[in-house]
């Protein structure tokens, strides 16, 4: 304490409480310097955790003020300063400023100016590396909330598709060559699966968001009789950090979501890339609304599937966000590092990504527009029946190796005539086997083929129908 200034509790000389732009300024001889300051602070981005920051330190005051550590005036004061700070966040007119730092200064600072010294208590038993730890989880539990309410819009529209479409054959593909028929509506579901996994996976890794570090102070817990039963009842949170030096370190949540952020970019990658395929006159299988197309300044024909494209690319961001997050908590020794300032910007750019791909991807389904015959062409073109025929042949008898080898046989010859197998006369087919008869058309069709996968998990419409039923219970019973 500096000479000739006041030893009762609770007084700082006026010299360094009034113009003190730091909270902790009053152990350093000089300003900090200008670049040191912009370099630090993490203003500009941790702003968007007002709102909880102001949240966790009403449910830590009123902790204090129900153990007796703060008194009810001060406790009443806070509140009255926190909303008023809050009202001016949303109005738009708080004024954050570089020299506070971050969002904990920021907010702490302007409630010691609207209510005095009760404002300076606030942070007795609490310091920023709890605070902080609290506030992004808090806010990454309401985001994690939100990407599963729309992951589960998404699978709506994707049921709504399917079930419009549960018998509608397109050529299946492996190796991006046509395979064996399926239904458009069999196809859909595959990202219904996707989709419900991410889902899961997210609200796996709320639970382990869903941790209250706050009491654990700097990091080795606070000399105050907490009750942080009390602050995690009040904030929602349904575990309380163990360990203290864990609690202001760990970041593995927001490692944890940035890998469920990034398996969901995979997906969306994965139906993208499909529709800009499908789109393409070559393939021809879908029309995508004009609305989420763009043009091109040169090519007046132009049509792009832009937004499937943009969501194709910017799944390498959160890939990236996903790496930066891990090499960032690499090889940190415990506990709270200022290395973990460097969390918000990656894991608030995954959060923002995902949430706008599948805002687009939302109405971009419900806008798919299936052609039918251009799929039903295909799928006729590249002998897609070829295992129905060699199918048809083990139900006539024959090994599957011999009537695998026979139908091979059978496609040259369909190849070289330049028809499909269907198209192919009786007395051909018979040339490479007696054991086929006039029933084999049944299993040659595009239809019949389908029809014939007949078991959960296959692509007959029936089966569609049935896992559309199935998936829209699951999604039902999470509700
Ligand atoms: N802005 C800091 C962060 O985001 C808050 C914690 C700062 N703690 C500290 N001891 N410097 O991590």
């Amino acid at each position: 304490m500096p000479k000739g200034a006041s030893k009762r509790p609770g007084k700082v000389p006026a010299a360094a409480g009034a113009a003190r732009a730091k909270p902790w300024s009053g152990r350093f001889g000089e300003p900090v310097d200008a670049l040191v300051k912009r370099f630090t602070a993490s203003i500009a981005f941790d702003q968007r955790l007002a709102r909880h920051d102001i949240a966790g330190s009403l449910a830590h005051a009123r902790m204090l003020a129900a153990g007796g550590i703060l008194s009810g005036a001060d406790l009443a004061a806070i509140e009255r300063g926190m909303g008023a700070i809050g009202a001016e966040i949303e109005a738009g007119t708080f004024a954050w400023s570089l020299d506070a730092e971050d969002v904990h200064t920021n907010i702490e600072r302007r409630l010691t100016e609207l209510v005095g010294d009760a404002g300076k208590r606030l942070h007795t038993a609490r310091s920023r590396n709890d605070q902080v730890a609290t506030d992004v989880r808090l806010w990454l539990r309401e985001e994690i909330d939100a990407i599963r309410a729309q992951l589960a819009r998404l699978c709506e529209q994707l049921l709504a598709q399917a079930e419009r479409h549960a018998a509608l054959v397109m050529p299946g593909f492996t190796h991006l060559q046509v395979a064996q028929p399926v239904t458009f509506g069999h196809h859909l579901l595959a990202y219904v699966e996707m989709f419900e996994r991410d889902r899961a996976r997210l609200a796996d890794c709320r639970r382990r968001t869903n941790v209250l570090p706050l009491g654990a102070a700097a990091l080795a817990g606070t000399t105050f009789a907490i009750d942080r039963e009390h602050v995690a009842r009040e904030l929602g949170f349904e575990a309380i950090a163990e360990n203290s030096l864990d609690a202001v370190s760990d970041r593995d949540f927001a490692i944890e979501f940035a890998a469920c952020a990034a398996l969901i970019m995979v997906h969306l990658s994965r139906f993208a890339e499909e529709l800009v395929l499908w789109m393409n006159p070559r393939f021809g299988f879908v029309r995508l609304p004009d609305r989420f197309c763009t043009g091109s300044s040169i090519m007046p024909q132009k049509k792009n599937p832009d937004v499937p494209e943009l969501v194709r690319g910017k799944s390498g961001r959160v890939f990236g966000d996903l790496v930066a997050l891990l090499a960032l908590m690499k090889a940190q020794p415990l506990a709270y590092n200022k290395d973990n300032q460097e969390d918000k910007e990656p894991l608030f750019d995954a959060v923002d990504t995902v949430r706008d791909s599948l805002a687009a991807f939302e109405p971009l389904t419900a806008g798919i527009e299936p052609r039918p015959a251009a799929m039903r062409a295909a799928a006729a073109e590249g002998f897609s029946t070829a295992t129905d025929l060699a199918d048809y042949l083990v139900r006539k008898g024959l090994a599957f190796r011999d009537a695998h080898e026979i139908v091979a046989h059978v496609v040259r010859e369909a190849e070289a005539t330049g028809c499909d197998l269907a198209d192919l006369p009786l007395s051909v087919l018979q040339r490479y086997s007696v054991a086929i008869g006039e029933d084999v058309y049944a299993a040659l069709t595009l239809e019949g083929s389908v029809a014939g996968r007949d078991h959960v998990g296959g692509t007959a419409p029936r089966q569609v129908r049935k896992a559309i039923a199935r998936a829209r219970a699951r999604l039902a019973a999470e509700r």
